[in-house]
């Protein structure tokens, strides 16, 4: 168990240091474009960065332990993968509660890793704000049962609550944004990222505007009722509270539609050889924007990989056929060599 533990553990450290790579296939000549590939994480998503803060945080604290303890948190698919992961590793049980609409390969992935998956009727991405979403109050119901099973000698609930979770902003403040600093040499101008509960703007806006208070950091939103997983449109929902502390780094909001996104990942695919999710289509059609009114170096946040979506690209939004996922599959770059590490 100990040294099955210890095995774990080295696993860990890996979160972060994702390569930056040069996107340069779109004719942007005056503004160059770098994507953060965080797929690149041990568990796939940028949401690796903050399950090990998030938890190796509680534990420094002593309000968690294996024994004790079962981890629980509301998501719509890559914090619970990530915490699936960090969780199995240090020897936790979770408890994913997801909306049913996240796709089935996301599913698939927590009960791999060992997550008891529940599902609610939920939009894709958990609705902040009181009466408003099911997944959230799922959650804290269930750790509010604490004191019952606590006396009935049961594990206590956990949850890590990224919306509210200051390591969520400190993960990226301490690791993505100063990678991104060092991978450019400085020479960063525009920081352009997706926002779900805000951690990664915050985190890496904040540190980025204390090196250069001259760095643009745009925001990505999605439209209404949209189907790009991990983001969050900000009428539709209330605001998080890790988001709401520190939003004044948001130099600039671009509305993207699902077709927008959809469109940019067909391109990516075939321009540059990239299998990336929904929120890095939405994340690239915004960059082209403002390329298209600027020059400089744009860094990009890629959060995912294409890996969770070929259901979505295929049967729902028709992007790829069969075929071509295959094919884009097997040729992509950064895949399966960084999955696999
Ligand atoms: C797949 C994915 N999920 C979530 C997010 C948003 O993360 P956060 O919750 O830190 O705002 C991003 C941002 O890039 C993302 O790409």
């Amino acid at each position: 168990m100990i040294v099955e533990r210890k095995v774990s553990e080295a696993m860990l450290n890996q979160p972060g240091n994702t390569p930056l790579i040069s996107i340069h296939n779109f004719g942007t000549r005056s503004m160059k474009l770098f994507a953060k590939l965080e797929w690149c994480n041990p568990w796939g998503s940028v949401k690796d960065r903050i399950a090990y803060y998030m938890l190796r945080k509680a534990e420094e604290r002593g309000e968690i332990s294996p024994d004790k303890t079962i981890i629980v948190e509301p998501t719509s698919g890559n914090t619970g993968i990530a915490l699936a992961g960090v969780s199995r590793a240090l020897g936790y049980e979770v408890e994913v509660i997801i909306p049913e609409k996240v796709s089935e390969e996301t599913k698939e992935v927590l009960r791999i890793l060992g997550a008891n998956v529940l599902e609610t009727s939920d939009d894709l991405c958990p609705r902040v704000g009181v009466g408003t979403d099911q997944c959230i109050s799922l959650a804290k119901s269930m750790v509010a049962s604490n004191p019952f099973r606590r006396r009935k000698k049961l594990k206590e609930y956990f949850m890590p609550n990224q919306y509210e979770n200051f390591y969520n902003f400190l993960a990226h403040y301490e690791t993505t944004g100063p990678e991104i600093w060092k991978q450019t040499n400085g020479k960063i101008t525009h920081f352009i990222c997706g926002v779900g509960t805000g951690g990664t703007i915050t985190g890496v806006g904040q540190f980025l505007k204390e090196k250069n208070p001259e760095i643009k950091v745009i925001a990505v939103e999605p439209q209404k009722r949209h189907h790009i997983q991990g983001l969050r449109n900000f009428e539709e929902s209330a605001t998080p509270k890790v988001f709401e502390e520190r939003k004044h780094v948001v130099d600039r909001w671009i509305r993207v539609s699902d077709e927008e996104a959809f469109n940019a990942v067909r391109r990516l695919a075939f321009k540059e050889k990239l299998y990336v999710g929904p929120s890095s289509g939405a994340v690239l059609h915004a960059a082209l924007k403002i390329a298209k009114e600027d020059d400089g170096s744009c860094v990009m946040i890629f959060g995912d990989s294409g890996d969770k979506y070929g259901t979505v690209y295929v049967d729902e939004f028709h992007i790829f056929t069969h075929k071509e996922l295959e094919k884009i599959i097997g040729e992509a770059r950064f895949l399966n060599n960084c999955l696999k590490r």
